[in-house]
């Protein structure tokens, strides 16, 4: 039941258009969409496909958003005439140039920009990449560079087609968790004031490199690893901002939220993040055993499903996050770690490295062949707290279909929990697992094949031979309260909120 139809956030728009769409989500949240993921196109290596070539895959896959790092003219000649929406980088190199120059940025956008829109559908320029943290001295040249950058697209009246921003870095927020309490470091607090007053005058976007990768392997092993992959958390490890409450079912939306407090620290509001990079390697080191295929796999198909759900962060739920995946291809020119040259998607003959889903992977068949007589299901003796816990996830977050759970629905069953939570639990299995997704629910759930379909209630798997008993699960213990697919987990507030806080507290001293 996706509309991708409403389309506030599909392109560009003035600021005074944002806020009529802003308007519009608060009455329209739930038709949302528009949102995208599209994906970076890095050029680190030794076989790189012909522009063509590139395309092919990028079609053959509907993927309809890239990200260039520079603006090769090849590969936008390429992308000319394919309706897909491109944004080029100014590379680190020229920033200094342009940045110096009005002369030099007019230039620029004339040779990269003017001569290849329309029919090239260009609509963001990335001045740099995490120039304030990588290269520090062109700080007082970005924003500056930004500026006539605007000024030649004015001049050339692109200036409504094509937005400019700048990709930042996690490094520049210090102590992003608790996210309520991040703030940009203040070294660099007068460039980005002009910054976010200059995203603010245009009407672009804040640009966050987003890498909960780097977190949680930086994290020395505070945060659990589920958090990082878009997993369901065990119930006595869930993640809460002690100043907000908010609970952070995964790190992206916590690194995402930081920026946005990160703003609102220096009093701007209503700028939205744009996630310019994002991803998870395949292969690693021997060091590095957390870049493998399961990972990449859960971490990238959670992101989309995350990310195509158009619900944005706790503090920010009606900003959509428009999200680009590192990479499409692996690199194997780019230096340092293994893993550093093993986050592509697609090998350059363009098979791809693992089996992600581009497209909309919450509505993936929930009987794939291979899982048919397999069930994932609650376990009758499980903590009545977690099962909860974890029915809240798998009919939120987790995006299982729980109308057959709802009262009056054939699955429904106000005095058996075990069995309720079961039908959502086998439903989130039998459409993640090809993607990665697990039956454990903090250790509440289990696979079994006996098939526990009864009477007009068939759960996903079932083969239709099990449906005329009257029920296969423990005896009812106790009622327990109405169920609401919509608040997910990211509103339930665990009982054991005094740990929560506590580990709140100690996170509050990591530095993502
Ligand atoms: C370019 O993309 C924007 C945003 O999706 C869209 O509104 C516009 O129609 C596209 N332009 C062309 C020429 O395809
Ligand atoms: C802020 O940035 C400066 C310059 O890079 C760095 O020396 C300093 O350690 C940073 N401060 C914090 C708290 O991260
Ligand atoms: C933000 O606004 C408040 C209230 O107007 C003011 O007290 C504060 O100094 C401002 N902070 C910054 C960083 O401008
Ligand atoms: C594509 O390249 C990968 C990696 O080099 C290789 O394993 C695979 O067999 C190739 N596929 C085809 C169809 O050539
Ligand atoms: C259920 O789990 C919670 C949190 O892990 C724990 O505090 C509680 O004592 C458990 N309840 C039972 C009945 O075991
Ligand atoms: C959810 O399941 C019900 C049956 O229980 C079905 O009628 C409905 O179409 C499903 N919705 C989606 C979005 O798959
Ligand atoms: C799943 O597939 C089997 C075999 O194709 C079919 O008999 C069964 O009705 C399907 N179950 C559901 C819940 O769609
Ligand atoms: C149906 O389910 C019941 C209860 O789980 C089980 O005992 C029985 O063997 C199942 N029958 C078939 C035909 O699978
Ligand atoms: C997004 O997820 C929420 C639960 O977290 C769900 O209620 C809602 O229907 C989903 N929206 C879309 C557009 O999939």
């Amino acid at each position: 039941m996706k509309t991708r139809a409403f389309c506030c956030f599909s392109g560009q728009m003035s600021s005074s258009r944002w806020k009529i769409c802003a308007l519009l989500l608060v009455f329209f949240y739930s038709f949302t969409s528009g949102v995208y993921v599209g994906i970076n196109i890095g050029t680190d290596m030794s076989n790189l496909p012909s522009p063509s070539d590139i395309v092919s895959i990028l079609q053959h896959h509907g993927i309809k958003h890239v990200r260039l790092f520079d603006a090769d003219h090849q590969m936008l000649n390429a992308l000319a005439n394919t309706g897909i929406e491109v944004m080029v980088g100014v590379p680190n190199g020229q920033i200094l140039q342009i940045g110096e120059s009005k002369t030099e940025a007019a230039n620029w956008i004339n040779k990269n920009i003017a001569a290849f829109v329309p029919a090239t559908n260009i609509t963001y320029i990335a001045v740099g990449d995490e120039v304030l943290t990588t290269i520090p001295n062109a700080a007082l040249v970005l924003v500056p560079a930004l500026q006539f950058l605007e000024s030649a697209l004015l001049a050339a009246n692109l200036n409504f087609q094509v937005k400019v921003s700048s990709p930042h870095s996690m490094g520049v927020i210090q102590k992003s968790f608790p996210p309520s309490t991040a703030t940009f470091n203040s070294t660099w607090n007068s460039v980005m004031v002009q910054y976010l007053q200059f995203l603010k005058n245009t009407g672009s976007s804040f640009m966050l490199n987003a890498q909960p990768y780097y977190g949680y392997t930086t994290g020395g092993g505070i945060f659990p690893l589920e958090y990082a992959l878009f997993r369901m958390l065990n119930p006595n490890k869930q993640i809460v901002d002690p100043n907000t409450l908010f609970s952070y079912s995964n790190m992206f939306d916590a690194m995402v939220d930081a920026a946005y407090y990160s703003m609102e620290a220096v009093n701007f509001s209503a700028i939205p993040v744009i996630v310019t990079a994002t991803g998870w390697p395949w292969f690693g080191g021997a060091n590095e055993k957390d870049a493998d295929v399961d990972n990449a796999l859960a971490y990238n198909s959670n992101l989309i499903r995350h990310v195509l759900n158009g619900s944005g962060t706790p503090s920010q739920p009606s900003i959509p996050i428009n999200t680009y995946i590192s990479a499409l291809f692996n690199e194997d020119l780019r230096s340092g770690a293994v893993s550093e040259k093993n986050w592509g998607l697609f090998f350059p003959n363009g098979t791809t490295v693992y089996s992600l889903n581009f497209g909309d992977i919450a509505e993936l068949d929930t009987n794939s062949t291979g899982l048919v007589g397999v069930f994932c299901v609650a376990l009758s003796n499980a903590n009545r707290t977690a099962l909860k816990v974890g029915l809240d996830w798998a009919c939120g977050p987790g995006g299982a279909n729980c109308s057959a759970i709802q009262p009056g629905q054939p699955c429904y069953d106000a005095n058996d929990l075990v069995a309720i939570a079961s039908y959502a639990f086998n439903d989130y299995y039998h459409r993640t697992q090809a993607s990665g997704g697990t039956c454990n629910f903090g250790n509440t759930a289990t696979i079994t094949q006996v098939d526990p379909s009864h009477g007009s209630c068939i759960f996903a798997g079932s083969t239709g031979s099990n449906t005329s008993s009257g029920g296969s699960f423990s005896p009812p213990t106790s009622a327990f309260g109405p169920i609401s697919p919509g608040n997910g987990g990211s509103t339930s507030q665990p009982t054991e909120f005094i740990s929560l806080v506590l580990l709140s507290a100690l996170l509050f001293f990591i530095n993502l």
